[in-house]
């Protein structure tokens, strides 16, 4: 017999070992939690996992296709590394660099004129390439995606090529003109390290009243159409194996019809709008350009803040999900435009979920991204967002970057800033110019103008300003008034340097002129609108200024033949004074290179800009 307590013992071990057996299996359990758990750690830096010290992981291997390294990366990654990539921040928000690294950010963007302290290139390049290595110090080292709105040239920064903004280009009607621009444009955009263009804007503008129409290459679809698919190309110039610079297709779509009056900011008219068209009516005039775009290589494609019919855009599947990408096959990635998700419901936890399941991929939040990653991680935790969608949208994100050739890429060497407004670059500006040039009147055969003519007088507020030549978007959001931070040469600069010696050219703002009545050979008056962009231009009567009038007023009286150029963002009102003058000539926004205009003035060229809008007279 065994006694007592031998079984006692015997039983107690039992226990021991079920004990032992229970903690070990309760240990295996949470190490396996943990280490599932970590994969949406938040933020996911805490564990250093194995997929983030993998040596020559495949995703980093160039000799794999894009979509093997799109597919092993996104097996690396975490919920919350994932949504980092959806994530496009204006650069200012970022306070402290570590946020790049903490919230692992995917995407940042200067708005208009957000730049280093000093605008320098180097400063650019600096700023960027700091930003780079932040986002390089994270487990899986995404690069950033950089972008900004070189809408007519890198024009943020001090020393660029400032080209002609869209309108005048629309004017040229030459789609190899437009290319070799925007190749221009994306060489100084790559020589301070950023490799995302906001442009070409492919809004078909009907209403000049809208503060957005220079922007645009015009009212004519056809036109848009080519010019679009032109400027795309020379922007990402996909000959070699990576885009030069990654081209965003905007505002999808529509907005250049948006109603007078029923714009949803109150300090707007146009902008924010409502776009009243039928479906056929917005095919026909606004999708048309997209459509091109999307053949001619188009991977990013920017939702615009206008409502079809009263429903935002942002947040219409059917414009997103069912046309653009189902319907166009469009692969790449749509991204929102300026607090776009934000507006569409009254939260903005249901703003984000109705616009991501629309088909929106990359959020431009701009500022609060800490906010959009909560409610990202919420809705994805609700169910409101699915996980497909997520990895649709952050697959779309990867394959483009990928395909711009940001993990591949050599470091910038400082030395290639020297492209920036190089003396290539500003001769073609300055054809680009002179080829946007229209000549609207010409009688009393006031032009071409002779280079030995005695005297000329020259007068008006756009006559010796390169800020309003350039017009907004140039160095600040809503431009600037006046020559300080724009490189180049204003009008009255280039009437000098193409005149000969002996012709006296005088120059006064306002006309007033110690001459004797009908003694200059030519009154030149430059009239212009002072710069403005966006909503902020929206105008109910664009016309030129009283002050302008006045001068032309004063100079007719001192000439014997008067011309007035226009530098304006749209056609002016000046059906009631043309009678009066000789010569009109249309230069749009020409930007640094004032010589192109004079180039055309003094018969050096002809006129062959065509008007890109109605221009009523
Ligand atoms: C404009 C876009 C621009 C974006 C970023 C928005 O307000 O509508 O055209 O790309 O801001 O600056
Ligand atoms: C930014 C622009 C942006 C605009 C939209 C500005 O503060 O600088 O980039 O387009 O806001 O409202």
């Amino acid at each position: 017999m065994v006694p007592d307590i031998f079984l006692n013992i015997k039983s107690h071990k039992k226990a021991i070992f079920s004990v032992f057996c229970a903690v070990v299996f309760i240990l295996i359990l949470g190490i396996i939690f943990l280490l599932s758990g970590s994969k949406n750690a938040t933020p996911s830096n805490g564990v250093l996992s194995e997929r983030c010290t993998q040596e020559n992981p495949p995703y980093l291997n160039q000799n794999l296709s894009v979509q093997e390294r799109v597919n092993d990366l996104m097996d690396k990654m975490t919920e919350w590394e994932k949504i980092g990539q959806m994530a496009l921040i204006e650069k200012n928000s970022i306070h402290d660099l570590s946020e790049i690294t903490k919230y692992n950010l995917g995407a940042l963007l200067s708005g208009g004129g957000a730049g280093p302290k000093q605008e320098t290139p180097l400063a650019w390049l600096q700023m960027v390439n700091s930003f780079q290595s932040a986002a390089k110090s994270t487990c899986l080292k995404i690069p950033l995606l950089y972008g900004i709105d070189a809408i007519h040239g890198h024009a943020n920064v001090l020393g660029a090529t400032v080209f002609p903004h869209a309108i005048g280009l629309g004017a040229s009607h030459d789609a190899d003109l437009v290319k070799r621009v925007a190749s221009a444009t994306a060489q100084e955009m790559a020589a301070t390290g950023i490799y995302w263009s906001f442009s070409p804007n492919l809004d078909v503008a009907q209403d000049i009243r809208w503060g957005k129409t220079y922007e645009t290459f015009g009212s004519d679809t056809a036109n848009v159409e080519k010019l679009g698919a032109a400027y795309l190309q020379g922007t990402q110039n996909s000959l070699e194996s990576y885009f030069n610079v990654l081209a965003t297709a905007k505002h999808f779509i529509g907005g250049g019809s948006m109603e007078y009056g029923t714009a949803r900011n109150i300090n707007f008219k146009v902008e924010e709008g409502n776009i009243p068209l039928d479906e056929k009516a917005l095919r026909q005039m606004h999708l048309v350009p997209f459509q091109k775009a999307i053949t001619s290589g188009a991977q990013a494609v920017m939702v615009g803040t206008a409502t079809w019919n009263g429903k935002m855009n942002t947040s219409n599947s059917y414009l997103l999900t069912d046309i653009l990408k189902k319907e166009l096959g469009f692969s790449g990635f749509v991204v929102s435009d300026w607090y776009g998700v934000y507006e569409v419901a009254a939260s903005r936890y249901d703003s984000l979920v109705s616009s991501i399941n629309a088909g929106v991929d990359m959020v431009m939040t701009p500022f609060e991204y800490k906010d959009f990653m909560s409610n990202m991680q919420k809705a994805l935790a609700n169910g409101d967002i699915s996980k497909e969608r997520l990895d649709d949208a952050v697959r779309r994100i990867l394959t483009v970057k990928f395909k711009t050739g940001l993990f591949d890429r050599p470091a910038v060497e400082e030395e290639g800033v020297s492209i920036i407004g190089s003396n290539d670059h500003r001769r073609l500006a300055r054809e680009a110019v002179r080829k946007s040039q229209v000549l609207l009147k010409n009688e009393n055969s006031v032009l071409p103008l002779s280079k030995s003519l005695n005297k000329i007088i020259v007068a008006g507020s756009a006559a010796d300003n390169l800020g309003r030549q350039a017009g907004g978007w140039t160095t600040e959001w809503q431009g600037i008034d006046g020559n300080q931070g724009i490189v180049g040469t204003t009008v009255l600069q280039a009437i000098k340097n193409i005149v000969f010696e002996n012709t006296d050219v005088a120059y006064n703002i306002s006309g007033d002129f110690s001459v004797e009545n009908g003694s200059a050979d030519v009154g030149i008056v430059v009239v212009g609108e002072k710069p403005y962009a966006e909503g902020w231009g929206d105008d109910a009567n664009p016309s030129i200024t009283a002050e302008d009038l006045e001068a032309i007023k004063k100079v007719k009286t001192k000439s014997k033949k008067l011309l007035v150029v226009i530098i304006s963002g749209r056609p002016l009102d000046i059906k009631k004074y043309i009678n009066e003058w000789d010569g009109v000539v249309a230069a749009w926004l020409p930007g640094s290179e004032g010589e192109g205009i004079t180039d055309v003035l003094f018969g050096d060229y002809r006129f062959r800009g065509q008007l890109p809008v109605e221009w009523p007279l």
